[in-house]
Formats: C-alpha cells, structure tokens, sequence
C-alpha cells in the first residue's frame, strides 16, 4: 500500500463476546480509517457498505478533499491556486508525476501532446457507422476503447513511459471528442494543429470551417483551461473507481478509461451538467417558473431531485462551483453573452440556498451548476458536455490507473456481499415443472 500510515492507535471489536483489535491508519490529513483487512480472516465477518458511504478502497497520494470545508487540494496544491495560475496542461502534469512541470518538462509534455494528435486514419470510418443521433458518450466510449487495437504499445507494454501513454490518450481524446462534433453535424473534420495550444487545438477543431474561420479567442481559451483543470480529478468517484476497479483486473489503460467514460455519462454523475442546462430551458419555457422545480425536488412522492444541487463528499460548498460561476461571470462578460439561463440559475441557487429542506441536507449548487452555461457562451452543445467533462477528467482517471498499477499492495477488485436469496432447495425436472404448473 502507498505511503506511510500511523497505526498506534486501534478500535476494538467484539462478535460473540470475543474482541478484535483493529488497527487505526491516519492520511496525510489526519483523516482516520480503521483497517478492516484481515477482519474476514480473523473473524469470518465481512463489512456491508452499500454505496461504499464509509468504504476507503485504496490509498492515495493523488487528491485531498474535506466535503465538510469545502477542500479540494491536487497533490496538495489547492484548486483556487491552480485554476487561476495554470493551463490544464500543467495540472495534468502535476496529476501524473506528483510535481509542476519545470519550462523543460512543460515544453516536452505539449509537444507529446501535439505529436499525438491524430487518431488513425480508418478510425476516421467508424464514425460513419453510429446511427444517427448516437450519444456522443457512447461513440467516445467505443473510440477510446479501440484505441487499444490501433495503438497496441500501451497493451504489449503497460509500463511504458508514463509521458508517451498519458499525452497519447489525453491528446487523441481531444481528437475524437472534437470529430464527435463535426460528425453530428456533418461538417468536415479540421485536424489538428501542432502550433496551438491544447485547449486552443481543441476549440479550433470544434468551430474552424473552410467556409467560416474560427478566430481564437484568448477569454474563452482560458474559461476551457479553467473548466478543465476544475473537472481533472475528484478521488474515488464513481468514474475514477470504475477505472481502478476494470484496470485492477490488469486490463490495458483505453479499456479502463472507457469504462470511467461510461461511468461518467450517468446522469447522477458526469451526465448531470446536461441535465442541469435541460432543467433551466424547461424552467425558462415555462416563463421562469423555478418554484415549481423547487417544490417538485422537496416532495417526497417525486422522484425529480433539483440537478446541479448535492453531492456525496461536499456537505458544504463544492469549491469548483465557487470558482465555476465566477469564470461563468467573465466568459459571458468577455463574449458579451447574455443568457437568460444565468439569471435562471442564480435565482434557483438564491432560493435553494435559503430554503429549510436544503439547509437542512447541506445542499449545495456543484461543479455542473454552471458549468453548462458557460459552455453555452463557447457554443458547445449540450449533448456535448459529459464529453467535456470526460475530456477534463482524463488526467485524473490516468493519474489513478497508473497509481494503482504501480501500488505493491494491488490485488483484483472483488467486493463480497451478503447472500439473502432461497436457501438451498432440490432440483425439480421439467415435467415435475411442467406437472406443477398445469
Ligand atoms: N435535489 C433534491 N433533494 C436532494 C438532492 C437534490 N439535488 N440531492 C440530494 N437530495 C436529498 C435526498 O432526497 C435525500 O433526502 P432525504 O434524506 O429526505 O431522503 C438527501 O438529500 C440525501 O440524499 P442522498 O441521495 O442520500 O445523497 P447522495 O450522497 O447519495 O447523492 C447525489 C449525491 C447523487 C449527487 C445527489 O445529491 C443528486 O442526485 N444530485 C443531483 C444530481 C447531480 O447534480 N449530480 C452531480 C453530482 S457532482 C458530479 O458528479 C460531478
């Protein structure tokens, strides 16, 4: 296991009038965790945890978040200082090697990141064959997992340099998620460009047309820098344990990322962003009507729960979403965008935030409050936005496979459960069956 724990302190537990000793480990943060890794063993026991509410299931040295201060450090480093001093290029080194990038190291990642750019040429095709309307999720979640058969380096060789296999993902995503786009709207592809910047690259294969130049605009390739660099890494998320959990079975990096992929496109998770800006055109179609929405969200007879509110570590603000609607002011500003959208979502929060059911639950706006209008102000579409976030997310979810990789103490995810199905019963014949039934 990673890293150094201290274990002079431990909890007692007694089954059937016997105690255990267990012992107590203390993170880097001081947040606590009682090692139940020999309980089986020595007690025949296991631990039920549905939603894995109170489960670690790794150590790690990659994110720090404290949901009850509203803390989010990379690698110690806190998401104030790096959302407002650096490129997403920049975080994604950090994520990956543990530091920032020296100018020597910054200037060898982004020309990896260029030199990977282009996906293969018969990749191209396979977008020709998703039926029409095809979530952008699900095609980016193919594309990526293919790439395992067009770029088999990484799987003939899963310790190869961590440079090489992490801009090759990062860089031919970008790639993808940016034909996703012109594809649905049957526009022809523009490739990349090794002389602009990741984000800037990016944009200019999503807007420029042969017909209409796309001009890039500094204002708008920061807020994406900014946006990004928010969505890099969350710890043990859904997506990023989904990641952990496929590549424990010692699959290959593009497969494991596809599964995050897939789990990032659940609307409880990666997916809420979209749903968020869909809830605020059906409260602006319905003339600004967000009370309806509120009350809807508070009956406990309805399942609709107010998207873009909650989240299952921050039971105080998540900081991405401070940070978030600050760079949704200036985009908007910078573009001369106005969006009722924004006016829409501010009021919600306003009520929401003064309202006794969501005091009470400590809920708060998240990191996909806002972050869809501001990709509205760039002119990215909605069905577009978990591509987004995936797109951000990958640094992380790379950060993690590795780590887990590397980790002496890896073994094969493989949770248990408690049966409560029939007992033991004999077997019946099909006639008896077939006799029972008439
Ligand atoms: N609107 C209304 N009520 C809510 C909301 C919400 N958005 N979120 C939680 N609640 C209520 C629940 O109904 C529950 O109420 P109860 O105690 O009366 O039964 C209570 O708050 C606790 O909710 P849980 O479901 O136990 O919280 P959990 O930690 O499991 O869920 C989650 C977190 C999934 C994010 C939830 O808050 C939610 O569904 N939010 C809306 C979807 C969303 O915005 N997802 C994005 C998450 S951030 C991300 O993935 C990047």
């Amino acid at each position: 296991m990673i890293g150094k724990f201290t274990t002079n302190k431990t909890a007692e537990l007694t089954i059937d009038g016997k105690t255990f000793s267990l012992p107590i480990i203390e993170g880097t943060e001081g947040e606590r965790a009682i090692d139940i890794r020999h309980l089986r063993k020595e007690t025949g026991h296991i631990t039920l945890d549905s939603g894995f509410m109170n489960t670690g299931s790794c150590a790690s040295e990659i994110t720090y978040l404290e949901g009850a201060k509203g803390i989010l450090n990379y690698r110690g480093y806190a998401i104030d200082d790096l959302a407002e001093n650096c490129s997403f290029v920049e975080v994604a080194y950090l994520l990956l090697h543990g530091h920032l990038p020296t100018s020597e190291e910054y200037s060898h990642f982004s020309n990896l990141l260029g030199r990977f750019a282009l996906i293969h040429e018969d990749m191209i095709h396979f977008f020709d064959h998703f039926p029409p309307n095809t979530a952008p999720m699900a095609i980016l979640s193919s594309m990526v997992n293919s790439l395992s058969n067009f770029y088999p380096e990484m799987t003939e060789n899963p310790m190869e340099d961590i440079d090489i296999m992490a801009t090759r993902l990062i860089s031919k995503v970008r790639t993808i998620a940016a034909f996703t786009f012109k594809k649905s709207k049957g526009s022809p592809l523009v490739y990349p460009r090794h002389d602009l910047s990741y984000c800037a690259n990016f944009l200019n294969m999503m807007f420029d047309s042969p017909v209409k130049p796309y001009t890039i605009n500094d204002d708008v390739v920061a807020a994406l820098n900014k946006i990004l660099i928010l969505h890099a890494d969350h710890e043990q998320n859904c997506s990023t344990s989904a990641v952990r959990l496929v590549g424990s079975a010692r699959v290959n990096l593009y497969a494991s990322i596809s599964a995050g992929i897939s789990a990032l496109w659940g609307p409880l998770h990666g997916g809420a962003n979209q749903a968020v800006v869909e809830m605020l055109e059906d409260i602006y179609a319905s003339d600004g009507d967000y009370q309806t929405y509120i009350d809807r969200a508070k009956d406990p007879n309805d399942p609709f729960r107010l998207v873009g509110f909650g989240h299952r570590v921050y039971k105080s603000h998540d900081p991405r979403s401070r940070i978030i609607k600050k760079a949704c002011d200036e985009v908007l500003v910078a573009l001369k965008v106005s969006d009722p959208l924004l006016d829409i979502a501010k009021e919600l929060e306003e009520v929401a935030l003064n309202d006794e059911f969501f005091i009470e639950r400590n809920l708060y706006p998240n990191v996909d409050f806002y972050s869809g209008i501001i990709y509205r102000a760039i002119g990215i579409p909605n069905n577009m936005f978990t591509v987004m976030f995936a797109l951000g997310r990958l640094p992380g979810w790379i950060a993690h496979w590795k780590e887990m990789w590397d980790d002496p103490d890896w073994r094969i995810g493989r949770p248990r459960q408690i049966y409560v199905g029939p007992k033991h019963r004999p077997f019946i014949p099909q006639e008896e069956r077939d006799k029972e039934s008439r």
